[in-house]
């Protein structure tokens, strides 16, 4: 049985000092995270349950994983950068994800812009990322990752990374990749989390239909990411940068 106390070693492998707690049940860990940075929880202050029960993904959706069948965790920062560049984050968890779940499964796990953890077209894993802003300046980020380690059947499209995965494990080695590139400061940020986010994208080079907010489309292939986490299109009429929504990968 998960502890607190198993959080907080996954917490000190990384060298983070920041306090943990488990909940056996919650609604959504996210929501937790926010309480707690919203009373002052400190950098890495991180929570994680055994089941959700109103999880909550990306553009309004909910996150449904299996009981005691995945990783699900959130966890507090307080960057200091621009509100615009919080893209970035995603990126970096994915990134960081992706390669702490590649060492440990030996699966070709990789990462759908923006926030997907992809077994070729499969969802193992998202990250909700979300940013309260105060006076113009970021106050706080609340990190959000699940990863499914048995396969939700009642998810289409959904795949597990493996019944077997150790869940302390993976959080060990996600939080030690996290850190190592989230330390970096200044100008070499950007570029060291574009960097890593390149080496397992699952987008780059794809023909992809890019969902807007308003619910339109646009075609193109994905050229690159640009230096606050865009994705930059190549269209029929030029280049076109994508801060918000989603893509399908097409054929
Ligand atoms: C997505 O794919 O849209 C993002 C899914 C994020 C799910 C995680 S599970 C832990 C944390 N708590 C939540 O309520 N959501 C995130």
């Amino acid at each position: 049985m998960t502890t607190s106390k198993d959080l907080q070693r996954a917490l000190v492998e990384a060298g983070i000092d920041a306090p943990a707690r488990w909940l056996d049940v919650v609604g959504s860990t996210n929501s937790e995270a926010s309480e707690w940075a919203a009373s002052g929880a400190p950098e890495f202050a991180l929570v994680a349950a055994g089941q959700q029960l109103a999880g909550r993904g990306r553009l309004g959706r909910t996150w449904q994983s299996v009981p005691g069948g995945s990783l699900t965790f959130s966890f507090v920062l307080r960057p200091e950068m621009e509100p615009e560049a919080a893209g970035l984050l995603t990126l970096l968890a994915g990134a960081a994800l992706a390669q702490a779940a590649r060492l440990l499964t030996g699966l070709d796990l990789l990462c759908k812009w923006p926030n997907d953890l992809v077994i070729g077209e499969a969802k193992a894993g998202g990250i909700l990322c979300e940013s309260v802003i105060e006076r113009g300046s970021l106050s706080h980020v609340v990190v959000g990752i699940g990863v499914n380690l048995h396969s939700p059947q009642e998810v289409p499209g959904a795949i597990g990374i493996g019944e077997g995965v150790d869940p302390m494990g993976l959080l060990s080695s996600f939080l030690i990749g996290f850190r190592d590139l989230y330390a970096r400061a200044g100008s070499d940020f950007a570029p060291a989390v574009l960097d890593a986010w390149r080496r397992v994208s699952a987008t780059l080079g794809r023909n992809v239909e890019a969902k807007l907010a308003d619910g339109s489309g646009v075609l193109g292939r994905a050229f690159d990411v640009d230096e606050r986490g865009a994705l930059v299109l190549e269209t029929a009429g030029g280049l076109t940068t994508l801060t918000s929504g989603e893509v399908v990968h097409l054929r």
